[in-house]
């Protein structure tokens, strides 16, 4: 890329935020009533897992993404653990994911000591392909007694990740449910980045039989940490919210756990910010999606390819991204950028490339993968308030 277009990025960036300070990636804005039920929730003295403001949150985003219930934990990440927990993973089980996310995903298979098995992504969305998936469960896998197996390795296959990378909804997510369901593979969306997304008018984290969403500082909406599991399945609730208070059977004085259980409860402090993040949301997104239609004509015009939303989705745009035209480029933006103060960054490392993660099994090719890790950088992307 030539010096003259890597300066008027620079210079539409800078003018965009309208700051000669560094820029983030993605900073969280708090410009609601935090301090306010902050203030509430210290008052109270109830800044763990007893208060309001868990159960407000709660509530709060079942009514925003339409799932039936709700459990917020204390990060994504347990989140993730707790949905597998839930779907019946255990240790020895294969479950399906893609091969490009953040490596939370691929960890939290880890945490159940199960099988990974790293599939392609779709070019079009950054998210695991349906005609990949259903290549590989076709192949590889067979039904016996309402329990799917992998053919040749005899295991079973309990769950299937698909994540909606930086808020793009995953393409067909409404086939891939059915395919799951017919395999009788529990379907978990990694919806950390979501939080706002749609497709087909249906919010992300609602197809599948469980969802999760993260409240990290980085994201939408934040709760400092956080996260959350959704399901429209009562029993799959109650058994989330079980596990993650320790299994403790509800008594008024009694301390009787029925199995090994989870501390992975939000806190109350912590969903305080959270409520007042959610109310804060429609202005959030408003603002996110005039960023990326002002960085999609900036960047048409100068002949760079600015990755846009596809047919169905509707994005949160939670983190903007360019696709380059080989990994020298990525780097050069990537160097230019970074070294006046304005934050870049590649996409994630393929995690079938990371030590931990170097013996999990490849169910397919990763072609389009490679191709991304060698050409995605994001760019700042925050709520310009
Ligand atoms: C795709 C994805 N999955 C899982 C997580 C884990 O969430 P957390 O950081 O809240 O543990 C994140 C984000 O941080 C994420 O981006």
């Amino acid at each position: 890329m030539d010096n003259k277009k890597l300066k008027a990025i620079e210079q539409f960036i800078r003018a965009t935020f309208n700051t000669k300070q560094p820029i983030g990636l993605h900073e969280p804005k708090f410009v609601g009533r935090e301090k306010e039920y902050l203030n509430q929730c210290i008052d109270s003295t109830f800044v763990s897992y007893v208060g309001e403001f868990v159960g407000k949150l709660e509530q709060s985003l079942s009514q925003f993404t339409g799932a039936k219930y709700v459990v917020a934990t204390a990060n994504g990440t347990l989140a993730l653990h707790l949905a597998l927990l839930v779907a019946g993973v255990e240790a020895g089980d294969e479950v399906l994911t893609q091969g490009l996310s953040f490596v939370a995903t691929a960890n939290s298979i880890a945490y159940c000591k199960a099988n990974i098995v790293f599939l392609d992504v779709d070019k079009e969305t950054f998210g695991l392909s349906y005609a990949v998936l259903k290549d590989f469960l076709e192949k590889n896998a067979e039904v016996r007694n309402g329990i799917c197996y992998n053919k040749s390795t005899k295991n079973k296959i309990k769950a299937c990740i698909p994540v909606h990378v930086f808020g793009h909804p995953v393409s067909e997510i409404d086939k891939m449910v059915k395919l799951c369901s017919e395999f009788k593979i529990k379907l978990i969306e990694d919806a950390a980045e979501s939080l706002g997304s749609f497709y087909k008018n249906k919010h992300t984290g609602t197809f599948g039989d469980l969802a999760t969403l993260s409240f990290n500082g980085n994201k939408i909406v934040t709760t400092g940490g956080g996260g959350a599991v959704l399901t429209n399945d009562q029993q799959m609730y109650e058994k989330a919210k079980h596990l993650s208070t320790t299994a403790k059977v509800p008594h008024r004085w009694e301390f009787f756990h029925d199995q090994i259980g989870y501390n992975y409860r939000m806190p109350n402090v912590n969903a305080a910010v959270g409520l007042a993040q959610m109310e804060c949301l429609p202005l959030f997104l408003k603002n996110k999606r005039e960023l990326s239609e002002k960085y999609a004509t900036f960047f048409r015009d100068l002949g760079i390819c600015f990755f846009t939303e596809k047919k169905d989705a509707r994005s949160n745009y939670w983190l903007n991204s360019l696709i380059l035209e080989d990994k020298s480029e990525r780097d050069q933006v990537l160097t230019y950028l970074n070294d006046l103060g304005i934050m870049c960054r590649p996409i994630w490392q393929p995690l079938y490339t990371l030590p931990a993660f170097k013996e999990a099994k490849l169910g397919s090719s990763l072609g389009n993968i490679a191709w991304l890790a060698d050409r995605v950088v994001n760019i700042p992307s925050s709520v310009r308030i």
